[in-house]
């Protein structure tokens, strides 16, 4: 504890000392001596160097300035090799011709110092050199005590040499240890040129740096050269700090001067004798002996990185980069091309394309539906939508829906071909379901502009038809070009597939057939006699008459009328109605009245009657039509051959007769002879009641003729009033049991 108190003591107190001494030399002290730089801890005064073996002798010689070191001139001085290389100079040993004697030419041939100096003679970069032709040189450090190694050089002629070979022949070359900082050379005089001095009159050796010198031949030719050959040589000295054996204690030893003053600089352990030398750190250059010395290196400034790269100098190092889309590859120094930026890239430009392209689309669909909405609420408004929406609005009773398109393709699963009922004239009928209740969804095929604007209102009168014989309208959609109108929904089947269907005549019976004319006739009565003008059917037909679960009559389709064109221009292509039920005199006039409706049913009473199709293809021209047939075999008054089998005889041939002729009155060709439809249901109702009420016959009769003769009655029509109509007679009707009850 005490220890380390006095050791922290002795830190703040050697610490100013440290600094001072390590003192910087002053400004004034030369750096340069004529080309020769003179860094610190060299200076060319004992004040300006680090220590007396670090000052330079800068000295003029013929008014040029040159540095010496001891006795040698200073070639440069490396600090971060901590070398200096210097002249030394070669010492001859040539044969005096007069005197017939060796003699010694040149200066001292070795070098005086001490251990204290800083400079070592380097051992790597220098070699103990030997030329001549009969030469041997000796070596040694100076007081000769340790260190002996020789030179020898022998030829028997120059032209045995060879220029640039140094290895005994005319010239040798000797390694020397290392440590050494002062040596001796000495040539035997036992090998002496006395007998060759006419081509080898001197003998040369000289300690010197081994990469700046090559043998030349004419090193030894007499002619050539003088004794001392004004001999000077480059020899490379290690320096170093020596008063200190190595990095380590120098960072400990306080009491010295650690000479790496400057930041970011390290020291180096000497590799030749005691001693270290300082050096920058890596990204910094100068001097590490100076405060501040190292400076940071600009490696930028010799083009570290790629050609195609850029370099970005920072503190001690530097940066390497690429242009975008390649990558530094700092091991081969190479921009390569960054393939995770070029899928980057490209992903995020597939990205980007993709959600433009999403954006469009949306944008299309948005623009698209606003349009679509558009076109709806334009069709709305021509169809009379609005108008209807008002009055539906004040009449709130009104059991009127407006659908809208949407709902219609989901109730029909788009229009779908499995749902089609049926198709006529005027449209496709669909089967629908909305709000789980079955509907019946005619789509119409074209409507002229006359009719659009007149829609809604007509759309309202037919809405408020509320009859049980009359198929229920219960709305319509008029947000699209054609107005779609949706019914109740009627469930089995026509009046044609119960008369000309399979196993028909077998499961129902004339009666039946009978209720369902009648109430059929109700049906068309009451639409005749519910508005003025008359509403009038215009398609009536066998198939227009549907059946509901009890079997009673339903007369659908009635809107048809309104729906179909009745333009000047478009009558010969739009003929109303079914072929075989048409008005033979709406063919003339193209004008649709209530007796053309009676002229339609009296062909559904024939087929009663007959069993037969209103129209046969495949009969002869005069047979084809059911009614001209009928009414030709009444003028031949011979009913019973048109009528089907199962009724001949098993009905009153009384109710056949009443029937026939009241289909004969209704087919009549001028339509104002034909009888109002009140009147076809008023007989219809007679002669029901003749079927099952024998005991009223001849009454009834009597009625009926005057009827038919056009006179109002009085009798029956009061029973006929008080009579429940449909209700206790119609009752659920089994084709089968009716069957097995006949
Ligand atoms: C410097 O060198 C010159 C010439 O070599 C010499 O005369 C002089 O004494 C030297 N001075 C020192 C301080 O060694
Ligand atoms: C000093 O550093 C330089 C560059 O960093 C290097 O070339 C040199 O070899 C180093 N010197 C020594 C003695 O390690
Ligand atoms: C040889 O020796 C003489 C006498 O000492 C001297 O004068 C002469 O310069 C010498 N010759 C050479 C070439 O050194
Ligand atoms: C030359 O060397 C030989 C023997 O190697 C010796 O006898 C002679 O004296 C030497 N001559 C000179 C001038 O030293
Ligand atoms: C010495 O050099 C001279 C001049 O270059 C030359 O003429 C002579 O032949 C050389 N002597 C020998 C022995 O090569
Ligand atoms: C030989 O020495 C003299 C005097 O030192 C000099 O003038 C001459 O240039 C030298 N010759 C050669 C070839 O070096
Ligand atoms: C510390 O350095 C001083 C002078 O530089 C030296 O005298 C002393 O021996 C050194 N101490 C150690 C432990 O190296």
């Amino acid at each position: 504890m005490r220890v380390l108190l006095q050791l922290g003591l002795s830190l703040i107190l050697l610490a100013p000392q440290y600094a001072t001494t390590a003192a910087a030399p002053s400004p004034q002290c030369q750096s340069q001596c004529g080309n020769v730089d003179i860094p610190y801890p060299f200076g060319t005064d004992e004040k300006c160097s680090l220590s007396k073996g670090f000052s330079i002798n800068c000295t003029v010689q013929n008014g040029v300035h040159k540095p010496f070191l001891g006795d040698f001139e200073v070639l440069d001085i490396s600090l971060t090799h901590a070398t200096t290389r210097v002249l030394n100079h070669i010492l001859g040993f040539c044969y005096n011709i007069s005197t017939r004697k060796m003699e010694y030419a040149g200066l001292f041939g070795g070098i005086r110092s001490s251990s204290l100096s800083p400079l070592r003679i380097s051992d790597i970069r220098n070699k103990f050199t030997v030329i001549g032709c009969n030469a041997f040189a000796s070596i040694s450090d100076y007081d000769g005590t340790g260190y002996q190694g020789m030179g020898v050089a022998t030829c028997r002629h120059l032209f045995d040499l060879v220029d640039g070979s140094c290895s005994g022949m005319g010239c040798s070359q000797t390694t020397t240890p290392n440590k050494m900082f002062d040596y001796n050379v000495r040539f035997s005089s036992f090998a002496n040129t006395s007998l060759i001095w006419k081509f080898n009159r001197c003998s040369y050796a000289v300690l010197m740096e081994a990469a700046s010198f090559k043998f030349n031949v004419l090193y030894i030719n007499t002619t050539k050269f003088n004794d001392t050959n004004a001999g000077r040589a480059p020899m490379v000295y290690d320096w170093a700090i020596r008063d200190v054996e190595g990095c380590d204690v120098a960072r400990r030893n306080l009491t010295g001067t650690y000479a790496c003053l400057s930041s970011n600089s390290k020291c180096i352990d000497s590799t030749n004798d005691q001693g270290y030398m300082c050096n920058c750190t890596h990204g910094y250059e100068g001097n590490p002996y100076l405060q501040d010395g190292c400076k940071d290196v600009n490696e930028c400034n010799h083009n570290p990185c790629p050609s195609d790269g850029f370099c970005r100098n920072i503190i001690g190092e530097h940066r390497c980069s690429c242009r975008v889309g390649k990558r530094y590859v700092k091991e081969s120094n190479t921009c390569n091309p960054d393939t995770s930026f070029i899928i980057g890239v490209t992903m995020g430009l597939f990205g980007l394309i993709v959600i433009i392209v999403i954006t469009i689309f949306w944008g299309q669909m948005i623009i698209q539906k606003r349009k679509l909405n558009k076109v709806k609420q334009e069709y709305f408004r021509q169809h009379g939508g609005l108008l209807l929406f008002d009055r539906m609005k004040s009449d709130k009773g009104l059991a009127f829906t407006v659908y809208s398109q949407a709902e219609l393709i989901r109730a029909t699963g788009n229009f779908d071909n499995s749902k089609i009922l049926g198709k006529g004239g005027h449209g496709t009928v669909y089967k629908g379901i909305i709000k789980n209740m079955p509907i019946a969804v005619k789509r119409c095929v074209l409507v002229d502009d006359r009719q659009k604007k007149e829609f809604g209102q007509e759309m309202l009168i037919l809405s408020q038809i509320n009859h049980k014989n009359i198929v229920k309208l219960l709305g319509c959609c008029l947000e699209v070009e054609v107005p779609i109108l949706v019914y109740e929904f009627v469930s089995h089947g026509t009046l044609f597939e119960l008369i000309h269907g399979k196993n028909h005549a077998l499961q129902i019976s004339f009666n039946t057939l009978l209720r369902i004319a009648h109430e059929a006739a109700e049906g068309l009565c009451f639409l005749h006699s519910y508005a003025s003008p008359p509403i009038i059917h215009g398609d009536v037909k066998t198939s227009n008459i549907l059946l509901d679960d009890n079997y009673m009559a339903k007369v659908s389709d009635f809107g048809a009328s309104i729906l179909a064109p009745s333009d000047k221009e478009q009558f010969v292509t739009m003929v109303q109605g079914t072929c075989g039920y048409l008005d033979p005199e709406y063919m003339q006039t193209c004008q649709l009245t209530e007796k053309s409706d009676v002229y339609s049913f009296g062909v559904i009473l024939l087929e009663i009657l007959t069993g037969q199709l209103p129209l046969k293809l495949e009969g002869s021209e005069t047979q084809r039509s059911l009614s001209s047939i009928f009414l030709s075999a009444m003028k031949e008054n011979n009913l019973d051959a048109v009528l089907v089998s199962h009724v001949k005889g098993k009905e009153s041939m009384e109710l056949l007769r009443g029937l026939a002729d009241l289909a004969k009155k209704c087919l009549d060709m001028c339509g104002d002879n034909r009888p109002f439809m009140k009147e076809v249901a008023n007989e219809l109702n007679r002669l029901r009641k003749l079927s099952v009420h024998p005991w009223v016959r001849i009454d009834l009769e009597m009625d009926a003729e005057s009827l038919l003769g056009g006179e109002s009655t009085s009798g029956y029509e009061i029973e006929l009033n008080g009579y429940p109509m449909g209700e206790s007679e119609n009752q659920p009707i089994n084709p089968r049991s009716s069957y097995y009850a006949r």
